[in-house]
Parts: structure tokens; sequence; C-alpha cells
């Protein structure tokens, strides 16, 4: 693909995007910077960028097969993306399917409590304001989406929970939770951002062993091993 990098045009926690010589499209540029606790803990993690590219547009390939639109146009190079320019709507939707972080944080159930139906929720993203969570009240009153684009959007957010998480299972990994960003392009919407070991949490079927962002999180070590051993079922597709 011939597109050349232009200006940077916004430069986040973990991506930076550049405009580029074809109209309506941005490069995704994945850095192996990790924050956490809105950017109060920083730190490193070796190959994350190469990780995060690789399985994000491995996993967008899958979703456009299921007919979900999303803002992937092609791979560039191990850190770079050519992706549709969004409108970003400044929402955060997470799915869950066991109880972990904040919502285990939240109702007081243990950490691996598997969900019957799964749960979508949504925050206001703002750096600012700490990415607080948000009702369908609160995106109306705030004008953050129309009702029909959160219909839609949640609406979505299931569908791809459907595609990704059986996935997984045959890789061998529990998708736990997972943030989802979407932005308007024309009169449509897709989904946009990534979905990567930072986006979700991935915990290995057999021993439950945390795979994901929650090793830099918490502490646990193991944190670029953790990345790699994703990359390696996700993306190679080597895993029995
Ligand atoms: P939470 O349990 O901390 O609310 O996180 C739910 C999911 O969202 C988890 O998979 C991690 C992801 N996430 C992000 O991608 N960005 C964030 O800023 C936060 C807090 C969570």
């Amino acid at each position: 693909m011939k597109v050349e990098t232009r200006d940077k045009l916004y430069e986040g926690k973990a991506k930076i995007v550049y405009a580029t010589s074809r109209p309506g499209t941005v490069v995704q540029y994945f850095k192996d910077d990790a924050t956490a606790f809105n950017a109060l803990k920083r730190g490193t993690i070796v190959g994350k960028g190469v990780v995060n590219n690789r399985m994000s547009a491995a996993m967008f390939e899958r979703l456009e097969r299921a007919r979900i639109p999303t803002h992937y146009l092609g791979t560039l190079s191990d850190r770079e993306m050519l992706c549709r320019r969004l409108e970003i709507i400044k929402i955060e939707t997470i799915v869950r399917n066991i109880v972990a972080g904040s919502l285990a944080k939240r109702t007081g159930l243990e950490e691996g409590t598997p969900i019957r139906q799964p749960i979508v929720e949504l925050y206001y993203k703002s750096d600012p304001l700490g990415d607080p969570m948000l009702n369908d009240d609160h995106v109306r009153m705030l004008s953050l989406a129309t009702p029909a684009e959160l219909a839609w959007m949640k609406r979505t957010a299931l569908r791809i929970n459907a595609v990704l998480r059986p996935h997984m299972r045959t890789r061998g990994l529990l998708l736990v939770d997972f943030k989802l960003e979407f932005g308007r392009a024309g009169k449509k919407l897709y989904l946009g951002d990534e979905i990567s070991p930072d986006t979700c949490r991935l915990w290995d079927r057999q021993t439950r062993e945390k795979l994901d962002k929650d090793r830099f999180r918490r502490d646990l070590g193991g944190v670029e091993e953790a990345y790699q051993e994703v990359y390696r079922r996700l993306v190679e597709g080597t895993h029995a």
C-alpha cells in the first residue's frame, strides 16, 4: 500500500495518529508506552506496539468478515495501521463476560465470577474527569451520541463479543472484558481504536493466568511474556 505519513494529528498515551497523503485516512502508530490509573503510573512494555498493532489487525479482519464495520484499512508495518479517519465518539463502551476490575470493586463480587448475560457499560472518555461511568440519560444530556447511535453502539458491542469470545476460546483464552471506541465517518458509524491486551482482559482458559495489561497495572511481572503469548495465540495462531 503506497501511503505517505504526514503531520501528527494527535498523540495519546499508547498511540500517535498521523494524517496521510490519502484523504479520509489516518495512520495509527502503536508505541511501547504504557500508562495506568489515568497516567499516574507510567512504564514501557517492550514490543507492545507490535503486538497491539498486529493483534488489532487480526481482530478487525475477523470482525469485517462478520460484517461489523471497523476503521481498519490495512497494515503498513509492524507498528503502523492505515485507518479510516473517524470523528471519535467520546464514550468508552465496555463489555463484560466475567467479573473483574472495577466491576468487582463496585459490586463486591469476587473477581472470576461468571456473568450469565454479558454486560455493557458506558464511560465518559475524559482524562480530566478520570473516565466516569455514564448511563443513557447522561449520554443524551451531554449530546455525546444520539439515541439511535447509542443503541447501535450497544448492539454492535454485543455482536463483537459474540464474534471474539468464541474465537479466543479456541485459542485457549477467556475474553473476560474489553473496551471499545466508535466513531463517525460520513453518515456511518465504525469501530475504531484498537483491540489488544491493553484494552481486553484475557485469561488462560486452563490456568486462568492473566495475559493482559493487568500484569502491568498490578505489578505481577512477566508483562512482556504475557503480550508475546497473546501474539502467538491470536496472531500466529500457534496454540494446540
Ligand atoms: P475496568 O474493570 O477497569 O473498568 O476495565 C474494564 C476493561 O476496560 C478492561 O478490559 C480494561 C479496559 N480499559 C481500557 O481499555 N482503558 C481504560 O482506561 C480502563 C480503565 C479500562
